[in-house]
Parts: C-alpha cells; sequence; structure tokens
C-alpha cells in the first residue's frame, strides 16, 4: 500500500504483517544503540492538525531509529493560522519532496481527500472520529503479548464509542482477527448499527461487557467532538461507565486493562486501575514506537524483517 488510513481498508494478512513485523522491530528498540539504516535518506513529515502526546513523539521516534530525517509540523504554529487551506498546506509540503507524510486531522476522511492527491505516503495518525490505524495496531500487538493470539478472546471496549477513531481501528482489527467485541457505554455514546458488524455485541451494562472479559479497553470521553454539554455528565459516566477496582473483578482474573491515553483519572479509570499490575497502558505506548517503525517501513516498500 502506498498510504496506511485506515484498518478496514486492510485484510487480516495485511494486519498479521504490520503485527509481525513491529515484533521484530521491537528488537531494535531493545539494542544499545537504537537505529538501522533501513530508511536512510527519506524524509518525513508530521502534520499534526491536532493536540498529540504519545502519537506523534513514537511516529518521531520511529522515524529517527529507521535514519529517516523527521520534521514535525504543528498547525498552530503554521499558516494554518493564516487561512492556508489543508490542500495547499499538503501541496506546499509535497514540494520539498517528502516521502511519507504523517498526518492527525480533525475531519475524518481527510487522508483519502489527500491520497488522491499527492504522490507521497500517507499515513493516517488520527482523522476525527474516523479512524487511528497505529493504535488500533499496537493495541492487538498488546494483546497479542499477553495471550499469544488474537482470535477467540473477550474484548470489551468500555465508554464514547460513537466519537472514538481507537473503537472504530479496534473494532475493525480485532473483528478481522476473530477477537468477540462486547461494546458498553451511554447510549448518546454508541454508534447506531454497530451491532451490525459481525463479533460485536452492543451491551446495555458495563457489566455485561465486562464479564468474563479477557481485555477491557477503556476510552476517554471524547468532549472536543461533543460539545460543550456532556449527557451524561462526568460525575454520571463516572458512576456507570468507569472502571474500579469493584467493578474490574467481573472480568476473568487475569484481564488486561488497556486505554489509549490522555487518561483522565477518576473519570473513565480510578487511579488505582490505572496503575495496577493489570494495567498495560504503557506497554501499549512502548509498543507504539515499534508498530509505527513497522508503518514507515512498509508505505517505503519494505518486505518483511526477519532479523
Ligand atoms: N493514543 C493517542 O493517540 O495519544 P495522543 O493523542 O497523545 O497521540
Amino acid at each position: 500500500h502506498k498510504d496506511i488510513i485506515a484498518l478496514k481498508d486492510l485484510n487480516k494478512d495485511e494486519i498479521e504483517l504490520l503485527i509481525s513485523t513491529a515484533e521484530n522491530m521491537r528488537e531494535i528498540n531493545s539494542r544499545d544503540i537504537k537505529k538501522v539504516p533501513t530508511l536512510r535518506g527519506k524524509t518525513i513529515i508530521n502534520l499534526f492538525y491536532e493536540a498529540s502526546t504519545r502519537t506523534r513523539t513514537s511516529f518521531e521516534i520511529a522515524g529517527k531509529r529507521l535514519s529517516a530525517d523527521t520534521v514535525n509540523i504543528t498547525a498552530s504554529t503554521s499558516s494554518a493560522t493564516k487561512g492556508e487551506t489543508l490542500l495547499d498546506t499538503a501541496r506546499n509540503l509535497e514540494a520539498m519532496k517528502p516521502d511519507i507524510v504523517v498526518m492527525r486531522h480533525a475531519v475524518s476522511g481527510a487522508h483519502y481527500y489527500l491520497s488522491k492527491r499527492l504522490s507521497c505516503s500517507i499515513i493516517n495518525a488520527g482523522d476525527g472520529a474516523h479512524e487511528h490505524p497505529s493504535q488500533g495496531i499496537l493495541d492487538m500487538l498488546t494483546i497479542k503479548d499477553r495471550y499469544g493470539r488474537l482470535d477467540g478472546l473477550k474484548v470489551a471496549i468500555v465508554g464514547d464509542i460513537t466519537h472514538s477513531r481507537v473503537a472504530r481501528s479496534d473494532i475493525a482489527g480485532l473483528t478481522k482477527m476473530g477477537s468477540h467485541l462486547y461494546l458498553a457505554g451511554p447510549p448518546t455514546m454508541l454508534p447506531p448499527g454497530v451491532e451490525r458488524l459481525g463479533n460485536v455485541t452492543v451491551c446495555t451494562t458495563m457489566k455485561e461487557a465486562i464479564q468474563d472479559a479477557d481485555v477491557v479497553i477503556m476510552l476517554r470521553i471524547q468532549q472536543e467532538r461533543q460539545g460543550k454539554t456532556l449527557i451524561p455528565n462526568t460525575r454520571e459516566y463516572s458512576r456507570y461507565f468507569g472502571l474500579n477496582p469493584e467493578n474490574l473483578k467481573w472480568a476473568k482474573p487475569d484481564a488486561i486493562v488497556m486505554h489509549p491515553g490522555p487518561i483522565n483519572r477518576g473519570v473513565e479509570l480510578s487511579s488505582y486501575v490505572a496503575d495496577c499490575a493489570k494495567s498495560h497502558v504503557l506497554k501499549q505506548v512502548e509498543n507504539g514506537v515499534a508498530v509505527r517503525m513497522a508503518m514507515l517501513y512498509h508505505v517505503s516498500g519494505g518486505a518483511v524483517v526477519t532479523e
């Protein structure tokens, strides 16, 4: 693929290839000298129209570990603030001959729009409420690390499903890999029609979703996509859909807890759960670097890394 925009566009073999390449890339990250010449001479532009800590930093580190030249652009300090359109910005950046543009944008589908108009590769670092494919792959890698497989697992996804690009990529990826997904959230945060996807059960209570789950993925309320008035408000939300030591007991005894970050402690996740031994939040972040290395490698035309 020239671009990686959405896991819904990848088949099972392609998802497995990204996961296995990331597994191989991890070896580089554990060395004393964390750098290989694989993408030497390539230029990567990280173009972020929305805030990011994990994704932008790990794409930059991933590019540098593969010896690419990486450049970061934040929209708030770019000429986008002077009214330049996304297409003009992208065409001007392309005139500088980058090989890959990694972009985060608030508009769902912005990457498809650019993909048809630019010849360089585009990787989606999150587009509105549509997809966040690198997060989806790193979530699958983290689950596979724990269980050695993805098929047959009960995975609960709890929270603001409607506005979550992470949920959309997790659902697209995990259902292809044979996991059984159980979704729970307030009715205002459950997208209509999601139950029609194969292997997805929409639950009316959090208990139904996390009962005997192998994996519990908690989501942040995407307030930036909902306006000022939250229904339910954060207090009500936390009461019915927050994960705490008591309701975590409903999941399997050795279940793992995941969250894409940033966490709103005390809302979707109690501090105790966020920091407990079952929490794999920082393992997700660690895996994010290897997954982004794998994505940069594959859009550059790489074959499977075997050593
Ligand atoms: N999970 C995630 O996308 O985090 P950032 O918004 O910090 O990149």
